[in-house]
């Protein structure tokens, strides 16, 4: 008997793409696969953590079944490998391989590989074909759809990238049983994410069975990755190079989330789904004190974030937290601040974000000021 896989397709303006979702879903890679590489050849990057494991030679065992051969590189884990260092030196390693621009590089990993060998294979040899494989539940429904790849700077998360859509996303579901309890729910905070933006009987659907998706109830966790990563999917096609405001969408938080990680640095302190959660709940918070979101909305997000184990509030993450001054520096250089006034996704209410070009500093400096 073989496990449900569904495929979940992407139209986007410049390029379309599948979406595979289930169990046991590497085993079948080769057969997904063969049909899309220029040449059987393929690079896998990953971290040393998943190539400890077994989910490389699964992927692995499938592709030389289907007469692919295939390289592996790791990289370490975690957010620091998100640098330009890492970078330079993948690319160095790609290139010691022999490789050709018929190569597909294979990002096997959570959202730091997928970004970092994204944007590699976006600049190698002026750009190789890419398939994701993300492992974390963030990467499933968030960071391996869209196309974006990238490095973090000294100066903040993310500033250097390519849009670089993958071939194909293999979201191999039991790869999930590996993942560490804090790291399931770091992603589930971005899970939830696509709730506030635009799906309030997704909210209401997580209220009632979040717990069950985050227990690894397989039913559950199934429904709630379909979902959501429906949602991002939705969004990426109407708007994929954020260039109508669309896209902006999926940043609900995240100016918040950038400047606790920016702050927090990215040693793992915060993981990024934390800081997400934060920056959601202060979204909302300055959402409620612009007259846009009524109470009631903040509570009730706030009491799933915090049914969920997620941190809503940055004061009690260390002794000397995140002053609103410092925070607000790393905000501004973030934003393009015009009369005073900062653009942010705010929330109408659940469901229902909107970008507001007009939010007074002062109205943040409130927020931040208030973290708590
Ligand atoms: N490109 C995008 O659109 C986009 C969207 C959202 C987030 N992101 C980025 O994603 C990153 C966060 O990704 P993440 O949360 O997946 O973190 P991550 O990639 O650091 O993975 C988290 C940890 O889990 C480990 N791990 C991964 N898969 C595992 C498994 N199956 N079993 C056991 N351990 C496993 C990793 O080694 C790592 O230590 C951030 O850098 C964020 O900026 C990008
Ligand atoms: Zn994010």
């Amino acid at each position: 008997l073989t496990a449900p896989i569904t495929v979940l397709p992407v139209a986007a303006s410049s390029h379309r793409y599948e979406i595979h979702i289930g169990r046991g879903l590497l085993e079948r890679g080769g057969a997904i696969l063969a049909p899309l590489l220029r040449r059987p050849r393929a690079v896998l990057v990953t971290d040393r953590t998943l190539a400890a494991g077994r989910h490389p030679a699964r992927l692995g065992g499938a592709l030389a079944a289907a007469g692919i051969r295939t390289e592996t590189l790791v990289v370490p884990p975690g957010e620091g490998t998100k640098s330009m260092a890492e970078l330079a030196r993948l690319l160095d390693e790609l290139l010691a391989l022999g490789i050709d621009r018929n190569v597909t590089i294979l990002a096997m990993g959570g959202g730091v590989v997928g970004d970092l060998a994204g944007f590699a294979a976006a600049v190698a040899l002026r750009g190789l074909d890419l398939v994701q494989v993300p492992t974390t539940l963030l990467a499933q429904i968030d960071s391996s759809v869209g196309g974006k790849t990238g490095v973090n700077s000294a100066h903040g998360k993310n500033l250097i990238g390519a849009f670089h859509p993958p071939r194909c996303v293999l979201a191999d579901l039991e790869t999930l049983d590996d993942l560490p309890e804090r790291e399931l729910r770091a992603g589930y905070a971005e899970l939830v994410k696509h709730a506030f933006i635009r799906d309030a009987e997704l909210f209401a659907w997580l209220e009632r069975h979040g717990a069950a998706v985050l227990a690894g109830n397989a039913a559950r966790r199934a429904e709630a990755i379909h979902r959501s990563v429906a949602i991002k999917i939705a969004i990426v096609a109407a708007d994929e190079h954020e260039t109508t405001g669309e896209r902006a969408l999926l940043n609900f938080g995240h100016t918040f989330a950038h400047a606790y990680e920016t702050i927090a640095g990215y040693g793992g302190t915060l993981l990024h789904g934390e800081a997400v959660s934060l920056g959601m709940v202060r979204a909302f918070e300055l959402s409620v004190r612009l007259g846009h979101c009524a109470p009631a909305d903040l509570a009730r997000a706030r009491r799933h974030l915090v049914a969920m184990g997620l941190p809503v509030s940055a004061r009690t993450l260390r002794n000397d937290p995140f002053p609103p001054e410092a925070m607000l520096a790393v905000m501004a250089r973030d934003k393009k601040v015009q009369d005073g006034r900062l653009t942010f996704v705010l929330s109408r209410g659940i469901g229902a974000a909107f970008v507001d070009s007009t939010v007074p500093i002062g109205a943040l400096r409130d927020v931040l000021a208030g973290d708590g």
